[in-house]
């Protein structure tokens, strides 16, 4: 196992695996890169300085320029707090046709790989085991239905007191799916040695505990 070891955790949007991967750094006391945040901050950046989102190189300069810092929680961008901000769905969506262009994957690279810190780390996204940790200790690919995950993310916006329609909801996830993964560059894709975690009738703690029990299964 090469050192510091990381879990990857890749999946479709809503699928759990933000809420399933900070839960299994937390419990190995591992880092935790959300690397689906970096490219919402570079998003709303884009919303903000009014970018052409088909422009590929000036995004791919905005997003080398972002100064970004994730503390106790928070997300700043330029000393402003986006915590909320970066998760509406206009940004979500803005974020997956941003995502598309080669300049902006590989001016975040460098940040993402500078988040592999001792002790350990669990990175999720879409190519986290196969382009940033294709030397993972685990990948897992985590998903579930797409009617499942439009459900969960109702769910999440109603209790937030957000209005959503979940025909909305659905359709808005089956077009970011299609241009997650049919895009050139780093689709998303189940990687060749991943482990396939199908969550549509999982609890979230059931969900955690497979995933550190098939750790414990690799480190042993
Ligand atoms: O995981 P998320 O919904 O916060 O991600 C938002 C968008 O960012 C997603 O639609 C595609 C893109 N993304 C990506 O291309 N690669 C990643 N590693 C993470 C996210």
């Amino acid at each position: 196992m090469n050192f510091p070891p990381v879990i990857a955790i890749d999946g479709p949007t809503a699928s759990g695996k933000g809420t399933v991967a900070s839960l299994v750094a937390e419990k190995l006391g591992f880092h935790y890169l959300d690397s689906g945040a970096l490219y919402r901050l570079v998003a709303l950046g884009s919303q903000k300085a009014s970018i052409d989102p088909q422009n590929g190189s000036e995004l791919g300069i905005l997003a080398k320029n972002l100064v970004i810092s994730f503390k106790n929680g928070q997300i700043l961008l330029n000393s402003e707090d986006v915590t909320e901000a970066i998760r509406t769905e206009s940004v979500g969506l803005c974020a997956s046709i941003i995502a598309a262009h080669p300049e902006v994957r590989q001016a975040l690279v460098g940040v993402q790989r500078s988040f592999r810190q001792s002790p350990g780390l669990v990175a999720d996204g879409r190519d986290m085991a196969s382009v940033l940790f294709p030397d993972a200790a685990l990948k897992v690919f985590l998903t579930a239905t797409a009617e499942a995950r439009a459900e969960r993310r109702y769910k999440q916006l109603i209790a937030k007191g957000i209005s959503a329609k979940l025909v909305d909801l659905l359709h808005d996830l089956q077009v970011r799916d299609a241009r997650d993964s049919s895009r050139g560059a780093a689709p998303l894709i189940v990687a060749a040695d991943a482990k396939v975690l199908e969550t549509s009738e999982l609890s979230i703690d059931q969900a955690v505990k497979t995933v550190l029990d098939w750790y414990q299964s690799k480190a042993a």
